[in-house]
């Protein structure tokens, strides 16, 4: 299997998650397109979705599938999305479509985190992927200062202006050997609306696609 056929079966996978009259929460990414793919056939069966970017939002509503606004639902059984690097542990990187902060947002109001990946982005470590983080623009530099202190070196995303209106910095060579402290200490940046260490709240489900077909992890 290449790597998009085992994104789209790890995508196939979560779609047994997805309880009838239910509303879903839809993260973004190329992983999670697969799964609107799939959410779309069986979209009479479900209440509606909520959706953590504009660019996800368009493509559900496409497929005629009903997106609500966070704000007019509670909580809800599950958020499905993928990541860009994930441990053992269950503890994550995401934001490389630098949909974070919606992401994060919307993954705290669901019961389950349903993380669905293909195997490359296993990883005994976080921090190869560099770690995105969202800031206030004319935070950038009083933040990328404070975060070369942290040990890691920022580069910032040009050209990317975030759905929040914001910017991103890419952190390289973060040895990121307590996601859940990392997380807290980045927040803690004036400046800072979130980072891409998805530690506090981590996946519960993971669906991994592999060429011997989706494992799951619990
Ligand atoms: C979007 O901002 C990200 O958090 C994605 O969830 C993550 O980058 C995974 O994307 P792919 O499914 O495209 O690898």
């Amino acid at each position: 299997m290449d790597q998009d056929q085992k994104k789209r079966a790890a995508a196939a996978a979560a779609l047994s998650y997805v309880q009838p009259d239910s509303i879903v929460g839809v993260g973004t990414g190329s992983t999670v397109n697969y799964f609107i793919e799939g959410l779309a056939d069986i979209k009479n069966d479900i209440q509606a979705a909520v959706s953590s970017s504009e660019e996800s939002t368009k493509r559900l509503k496409a497929l005629g599938i009903e997106v609500m606004d966070l704000n007019s639902v509670g909580n809800f059984d599950i958020y499905v999305d993928g990541a860009d690097e994930i441990t053992e542990h269950k503890h994550m990187i995401k934001g490389g479509g630098a949909a974070l902060t919606r992401e994060k947002i919307v993954a705290a109001v669901a019961d389950q985190f349903i993380c669905i990946i293909d195997d490359t982005k296993q990883v005994p470590m976080l921090g190869k992927f560099p770690l995105p983080v969202e800031v206030i623009p004319m935070a950038r530099s009083y933040v990328a200062r404070e975060l070369l202190k942290l040990g890691g070196d920022p580069v910032y995303r040009e050209g990317v202006i975030t759905d929040n209106g914001n910017v991103i910095l890419d952190v390289h060579n973060l040895k990121i050997l307590d996601p859940v402290e990392l997380e807290k200490q980045i927040n803690a940046i004036v400046g800072v609306v979130t980072n891409g260490l998805f530690a506090k709240r981590g996946a519960n489900v993971v669906l991994v696609g592999t060429d011997s077909g989706v494992v799951t992890i619990k």
